[in-house]
């Protein structure tokens, strides 16, 4: 059996296919964690936790406004819908 430029033209591209997924995997492996901190697991987050998400978020402001008992750093990204991004604890 020989084999037949088109047949190593196959070969070739299955090669390419496969260093390029190979790259690919890699690069979503060492993607960096997740860093968004989730809810806290304790007294003042826990009634949340079997709230419906929306109705919930009426009352972070209470607490995470610029002048509450823990206002969000100034960096942080646009806020609304809060629980879309920080998931409850596991
Ligand atoms: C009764 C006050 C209060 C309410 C209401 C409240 N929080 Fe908090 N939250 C705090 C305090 C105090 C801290 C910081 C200390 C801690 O970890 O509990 C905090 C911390 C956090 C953190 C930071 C966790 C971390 O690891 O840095 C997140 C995220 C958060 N709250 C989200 C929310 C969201 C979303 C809501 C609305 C569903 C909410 N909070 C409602 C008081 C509150
Ligand atoms: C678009 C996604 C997103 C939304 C929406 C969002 N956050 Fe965050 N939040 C983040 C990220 C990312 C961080 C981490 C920021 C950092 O470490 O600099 C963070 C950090 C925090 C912290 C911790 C700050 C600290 O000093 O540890 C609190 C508290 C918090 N968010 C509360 C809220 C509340 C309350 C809302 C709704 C009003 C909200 N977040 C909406 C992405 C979001």
């Amino acid at each position: 059996m020989t084999s037949t430029p088109k047949k190593r033209r196959l070969w070739l591209l299955n090669i390419i296919f496969v260093v390029v997924v190979g790259g690919v995997l890699l690069f979503l492996w060492n993607a960096p964690p997740e860093t968004t901190p989730r809810l806290p697991n304790n007294e003042n987050h826990q009634r949340f936790f079997d709230m419906d998400r929306k109705e919930a978020e009426n009352f972070c402001d209470s607490c995470h406004q610029p002048d509450g008992i823990y206002p969000l750093p100034e960096d942080h990204p646009p806020t609304f819908r809060c629980l879309f991004c920080h998931k409850l604890p596991d």
